[in-house]
């Protein structure tokens, strides 16, 4: 073959390879099961190669031929597997290949992750940092947003230094409560109005958090939600619509049409999360031009104030007497099944799950390619 002949070879463009990360040890384990599911069902194969990797219960990190079955199958750590670095993925229980062998989790293997997990020690920026140290890009927030929005009472602090309304609150150490729960509860009502929410500053889906409607609703509201940590939130309960938004991108960030969720329960409980089925989305939220403008607006600006990437999904609480919009919280890795509200508000916009999964894969990688461009070595020979 002449060197023409060889130059004419079409070139195949190597597809990108993705890791999507699922399972962990969040209570919320199911639910990331689906939505890795969904994403795995739904991306491009022409343009990425995908590479599962699933997280048992117990911390362990697997990969191989189906750790989606693996974990659905109650795959569970044994003796001194548990909890290891994952710097060599070892395959799943379901790998009857008897071919031997791990996945290496680096940036000469994957590309991208996806990191598809909720709550602690997933969306909370430990696996970010993780990642950060292995050098591979990946979806959503980094190690700082990740851990600001998944801190109520951080979040709320920075929230108000940025003028974003927010209900009232008051936080409390564990330690606090312990010796002196008549202070505390002296101090709540003080300044707060029955009914109060009382939560466990970090967690999430609805867990430890509930509704006060009288001291002793408070007391028991509090005592549950030192189970759970070591600060604890009691804030002022109105009678809420709930709003949420998704926001999309990087430092340009985008806002999807709001949705209205309709609990059913009395709050957006654990029970009407997970456990009903019958909770309901409006979408469009049916809400005026203006709220739905305001909501918009407050979202971004939620977002790039805690410096938020890739993707979040915005919460707010709407005032059912007055209208009043207060922001609630922010989801970094908010529920991304085909079905779930984070989706479902991009298709209403205009961007389908699948291209929307594409688009986040760039959206790492930009930023991935961005962080690279800042100088890290300090140059002392410039040092003034
Ligand atoms: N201040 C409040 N007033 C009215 N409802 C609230 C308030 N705070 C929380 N809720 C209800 O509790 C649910 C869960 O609270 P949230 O702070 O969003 O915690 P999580 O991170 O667990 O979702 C909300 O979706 C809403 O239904
Ligand atoms: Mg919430």
């Amino acid at each position: 073959m002449t060197e023409s002949a060889t130059n004419r070879t079409p070139q195949v463009p190597r597809k990108i390879r993705v890791g999507i990360v699922f399972g962990g040890r969040s209570g919320e384990h199911e639910v990331s099961l689906t939505s890795a599911q969904g994403i795995m069902k739904a991306i491009d194969r022409n343009k990425y190669d995908v590479v599962p990797i699933g997280i048992t219960k117990e911390g362990r990190w697997i990969a191989g031929n189906d750790p989606m079955s693996s974990l659905k199958a109650g795959e569970t750590a044994s003796g001194n597997q548990a909890i290891q670095v994952p710097l060599e993925l070892h395959r799943g229980a379901q790998d009857d290949s008897g071919e031997g062998g791990s996945v290496r989790l680096d940036s000469k293997t994957l590309d991208v992750i996806f990191p598809v997990l909720h709550g602690p020690h997933g969306e909370d920026g430990t696996v970010q940092g993780f990642l950060d140290l292995l050098g591979v890009p990946y979806v959503g927030a980094g190690v700082m947003a990740s851990a600001v929005c998944m801190d109520k009472a951080i979040a709320k602090q920075v929230f108000l230094a940025h003028d974003l309304p927010i209900l009232p609150y008051r936080v409390f150490l564990r330690r606090v409560w312990d010796k002196q729960p008549q202070q505390v509860v002296a101090e709540c009502e003080a300044t707060l109005d029955y009914p109060m929410f009382t939560k466990p500053a970090n967690l999430g889906s609805s867990v430890g958090i509930n509704k006060a409607h009288c001291r002793e609703d408070l007391f028991a509201g509090l005592t549950e939600a030192a189970l759970y940590d070591r600060k604890l939130i009691v804030e002022q309960g109105i009678e809420a619509r709930e709003i949420e938004i998704s926001v999309l991108g990087n430092d340009d960030p985008i806002a999807s049409v709001p949705g209205e969720i309709i609990p059913s329960r009395s709050f957006y409980s654990y029970a009407a999360k997970y456990l009903d089925d019958a909770s309901d989305l409006l979408i469009p939220a049916p809400i005026s031009a203006d709220q739905t403008g305001r909501v918009k607006h407050l979202a971004v600006q939620a977002y790039t104030t805690v410096d938020c990437a890739g993707m979040a999904r915005v919460d707010f609480l709407m005032d059912k007497a007055t209208d009043e919009i207060w922001l609630n919280e922010i989801n970094t890795i908010p529920g991304f099944t085909p079905i779930s509200m984070y989706p479902k508000l991009w298709e209403a916009s205009g961007i389908g799950y699948t291209e929307l999964i594409d688009r986040l894969f760039q959206l790492a990688i930009e930023r991935h390619e961005d962080e690279g461009r800042s100088v890290t070595p300090f140059d002392v020979s410039k040092a003034t």
